[in-house]
Formats: structure tokens, C-alpha cells, sequence
């Protein structure tokens, strides 16, 4: 399809996405190139369409040198390119996943897209709707990479919100700032966060969503759901605020987009699997997906199949579930042994209950305290914004933190 005939599709099939396309999304369509004529040459008794080399059997001949390194892979799968959009079996097993923690009443959600993990996603969210100009508004502190991706890359206006208060998350500071927003724009949420390690209660959330909801529009909110599930408050809900926004989305003011993956919830960092997933109330979706599928063409290509075979056969695994509750058990305790050895220690932390991170506020410079506790042997990340230290216990053993809290207890202590 043309970019005029699918800019026109969009319109029709979730107009708050079509007003908020940047000049690049506007512009970008999958053209009838390699992959759509190798897929309709599929059938064919010889499809000499693609470049790939496929053995005497019609399958994927790898070489041994690479077939015995990951044995029991489908080697197909593995070793020959995957669609645009991913191995379809990864993404209805992702879609199974999602639907699971649906709120009652939710708009269907899109076929996950598979990205070259979650930065690419993002990257390809920024293509779509952010352009020079667009206001993008942050949580403040966020992941130091928003800026690159929205502002650096894609020239994006950055606007931010306060994320943190004392007691929680500031709906305050977050309705005045999206209230100064004039749509077209760009919401990000990051729940729970990097670098707070935060997620909201129920009634934080559902205030959050009624401030998205009463602005006229058009927005794209994207939840950044990294972290999702990684929730270690039992009282708190572990899923993303992109279900709750689900049940009232309005495709005329609001798109709502995802951004998840195996980099975190797999805790398979170096296999940069991520999935785009978005909200769609009215149904349709195809040309948001197949702007998807342009924005991905021109960058990566296509996924690394490996890595997407990898994900596929561990969510099939049965034991999956036990090894990933097996690791969340341990990071919960060491945020609990984190959370009371601060309080024990007088060391002041913003509320932390979630992911890998606590955010401590910096009472000097946040950089020259940071080298201060490289000589103490401690190294901590400073942010700008606050100014705070970023403390990962994600990468701390148990038995490291108390002796971290000493550490910390005498630059930090009040
Ligand atoms: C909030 C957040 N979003 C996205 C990412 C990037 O994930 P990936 O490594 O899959 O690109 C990170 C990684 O630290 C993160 O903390």
C-alpha cells in the first residue's frame, strides 16, 4: 500500500494514531519488495525469490560449527531470517501472555511486534510519532536513554513530570504537565521505573489513567513496561497501566502502546528479543502494523531468529515459570533486606517496591559523590535530576547489602 492510502487506512482505523504521525511515519510503507514477494512465492514449487540458502531438503542448511551450538533449536527458526514482525508463533505466545493480565472490559490488543529488544522498540515508536517539534513528556528522573531516543535522535521537544513524591507517585505534577500539553504529543510511562524502582498502588494508577483519559487528545502513550510483574509489594498491582488504559481507551484522542521483552522479563539481557504492542480499541490495526513493518525494515531488517527461537522454546518450557518465581523470590529479598537495612541505617530513599533500583537523594553533588563512593569501593549511578544516586540491587548479592548500607550510611545518613 502507498503511504497516502495507508496514512488514509490509519485515519479510518484509529485516528488518534493517524493525527500523530511524525513527517518519517507519515512517509514510511512496506514496499512490495523481497519479503512480500518471497511470501507469495511461498507456495510455489520453486521460489527462487529470497537470498537465503535453503539445503536439499528445502530447509535451513547452517553450518555445523553454528548448528551444534545451539542444538535444540529448530534450525529453520534459528537460522533463516524471520518475518518483519517476528516468528509468529513467538508473537501469539507473547499475545497469550498479555491477555492473561487483561482487565475486565479491554480493548483488544495488537499481535506483539517483535523488536530487536525494548531500546528498538522505542526507537521505532519515536519513528512513527515523534518528529522535530513533537512534545514528548518524560518522567523525571527517567532512563537516562529517553533522551537520546526522543530529543537526540528524533528531535523530539522533551517536557518532563515529576514521577516521585515522599509518599508515592505525584498525580499532581502529572496532571498539570499533561494538562499543558496541545496534542499531537508523546506520554511516556515507565512503571514499574528506571531508575525509582517504583510502581503506583491502585488508586495512583487509576488516577493516572483518569488524567490520560480527560485530555482531548490526540496523545500517544506509550508504557514503557520493562519491568513488568517485577513488583515485590504484594499489595500493589503487578501489571501495566497499559491494561487499565485498555478498558477506556478512546481511538479518536488516545493511542496506547506497549513496550516489553525478554530483556527483563526473561532476564535474557544479551538477547535483545522486545515486543511493540498496542491498544486497539475499534479493532483493525493492520496499518499500524504495517507501518510497523516499514519502520523495522529500514533499521534492523528483521529480528535475530536465534535469539527469537531461544524465547519461543523457554515460554514452552514448563519449568520457566518456577525459575523465574525462584529469581524473584531472591530479588525480593534483596529489596526488603535493602529497604529496612536504609531505614535502620537513617539513610533517606525515595519509595522503592519494584524492579532492580533504589533512588537515593544526593544532599551535594550527585557526580562528585558518585566518586566519592568509587573510593569507598561502591559504585553507584548518578542522575542529574534530583540530584540521586541510582543503587541496582539487581546486582548485589544478599549478603553484599548490609555492608553496602554501612557504605552508604556515612556519606548518607541524616
Ligand atoms: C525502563 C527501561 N526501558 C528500556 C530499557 C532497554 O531495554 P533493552 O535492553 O531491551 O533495550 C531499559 C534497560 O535498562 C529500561 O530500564
Amino acid at each position: 500500500m502507498s503511504a497516502a492510502a495507508l496514512n488514509a487506512r490509519l485515519a479510518a482505523e484509529h485516528p488518534a494514531a493517524a493525527r500523530c504521525l511524525s513527517p518519517l511515519g507519515a512517509r514510511l510503507y512496506f514496499p512490495r519488495g523481497i519479503p512480500v514477494q518471497a511470501k507469495e512465492a511461498a507456495a510455489c514449487a520453486y521460489n527462487a525469490t529470497i537470498g537465503q540458502l535453503r539445503g536439499p531438503d528445502g530447509h535451513a542448511a547452517p553450518l555445523d560449527a553454528l548448528r551444534r551450538l545451539v542444538p535444540a533449536l529448530d534450525a529453520d527458526q534459528s537460522f533463516l531470517y524471520a518475518p518483519q514482525g517476528g516468528l509468529p508463533n513467538l508473537r501469539d505466545r507473547w499475545a497469550a501472555r498479555l491477555a492473561e493480565r487483561a482487565s475486565p472490559g479491554s480493548a483488544p490488543l495488537s499481535r506483539p511486534f517483535v523488536t530487536s529488544g525494548i531500546t528498538h522498540g522505542l526507537s521505532l515508536l519515536a519513528d512513527l510519532f515523534v518528529g522535530p517539534g513533537t512534545e514528548v513528556l518524560l518522567p523525571s528522573p527517567c532512563w537516562d536513554n529517553y533522551a537520546q531516543v526522543f530529543g537526540t535522535r528524533s528531535g523530539g521537544i522533551l517536557r518532563s513530570y515529576s514521577a516521585l513524591s515522599p509518599e508515592g507517585f505525584s498525580v499532581e505534577g502529572f496532571a498539570a504537565a499533561v494538562g499543558a500539553l496541545r496534542g499531537p504529543a508523546v506520554v511516556v510511562l515507565n512503571f514499574p521505573s528506571n531508575p525509582g524502582g517504583y510502581a503506583p498502588s491502585a488508586a495512583e494508577a487509576d488516577q493516572l489513567v483518569a488524567v490520560l483519559t480527560a485530555h482531548p487528545g490526540p496523545l500517544v502513550v506509550l508504557c514503557d513496561d520493562a519491568y513488568q510483574g517485577m513488583v515485590w509489594d504484594a499489595e500493589r498491582p503487578p501489571h501495566s497501566v497499559m491494561h487499565r488504559l485498555a478498558a477506556v481507551a478512546d481511538p479518536e484522542r488516545l493511542l496506547v502502546v506497549s513496550t516489553d521483552g525478554a530483556t527483563k522479563e526473561l532476564f535474557y539481557f544479551g538477547g535483545r528479543v522486545g515486543f511493540v504492542t498496542a491498544v486497539l480499541p475499534g479493532g483493525g490495526g493492520a496499518a499500524l502494523e504495517e507501518k510497523l513493518t516499514a519502520a523495522i525494515r529500514v533499521s534492523v531488517s528483521s529480528v535475530s531468529g536465534t535469539a527469537q527461537a531461544i524465547v519461543l522454546a523457554a515460554l514452552d518450557d514448563l519449568a520457566l515459570l518456577a525459575q523465574r518465581e525462584a529469581l524473584h523470590a531472591d530479588l525480593a529479598a534483596r529489596w526488603a533486606r535493602l529497604r529496612d537495612g536504609l531505614e535502620a541505617a537513617g539513610v533517606p530513599a525515595w519509595p522503592f517496591n519494584a524492579a532492580f533500583f533504589a533512588l537515593l537523594p544526593a544532599p551535594t553533588d550527585a557526580e562528585e559523590l558518585r566518586h566519592a563512593f568509587l573510593k569507598d569501593g561502591l559504585g553507584l549511578v548518578s542522575a542529574a535530576a534530583g540530584p540521586n544516586l541510582r543503587l541496582s540491587y539487581a546486582s548485589l548479592q544478599l549478603d553484599d547489602i548490609d555492608p553496602v548500607v554501612e557504605i552508604l550510611a556515612k556519606r548518607l545518613a541524616r
